[in-house]
């Protein structure tokens, strides 16, 4: 077992685009074993790599409180979305402490492989649905924030900085900009 660092909304990292997976060997089933740790410990209920500085396409999921539905997909895409959207509050582990309503297709399909590089699909709707976009968009370089009007991602980066201040003394002294 091992938990990953998760990367923290600004980094630039967040914005790299990953790369499909090509290799179904034992790095890819340790670290997909290692993403759903990082996940659980958290906790949450959903992952990228991205999140954890691997710029591969792969993704965890698992909506249920036991987890008990551990989800590794590999190389996934949308084959199939609503034209139907629906709102639901959103965080995510990058960007702790903010949630905010974000509007998407109510229903998705999506084609992906498993560990053993075994193509199938999926279809999705609810709470499952929004983790899945939600974390195929990371593998895009892209935050849920990004949907949110530049005043309410203004107000986030200032939330944020407030709450490095507060944890560290020495990061203080590191900041150019003051505080307001
Ligand atoms: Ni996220």
């Amino acid at each position: 077992m091992a938990i990953l660092k998760i990367l923290k909304f600004p980094d630039e990292r967040l914005r790299i685009k990953a790369t499909p997976v090509v290799d179904f060997d034992f790095d890819l089933k340790k670290l997909a074993n290692d993403m759903a740790d990082t996940m659980y410990n958290a906790p949450g209920i959903g992952l990228a790599a991205t999140q954890v500085n691997i710029h591969k396409r792969i993704i965890v999921v698992d909506i249920t409180s036991e987890k008990k539905d551990l989800k590794v997909l590999v190389n996934p895409y949308l084959t199939n979305k609503s034209t139907n959207q629906k709102v639901h509050e959103e965080g995510c582990l990058s960007v702790p402490g903010i949630f905010e309503e974000v509007k998407r297709p109510d229903l998705v399909e999506i084609a992906y492989q498993d560990l053993d590089g075994k193509t199938c699909r999926l279809s999705a709707d609810g709470l499952l649905s929004v983790c899945i976009q939600h974390e195929m968009d990371h593998l895009l370089g892209k935050v849920f924030v990004d949907y949110l009007s530049r005043l309410k991602q203004s107000r986030i980066r200032k939330k944020i900085n407030k709450g490095k201040h507060s944890n560290s003394k020495e990061l203080n002294l590191e900041l150019s900009e003051p505080l307001n």
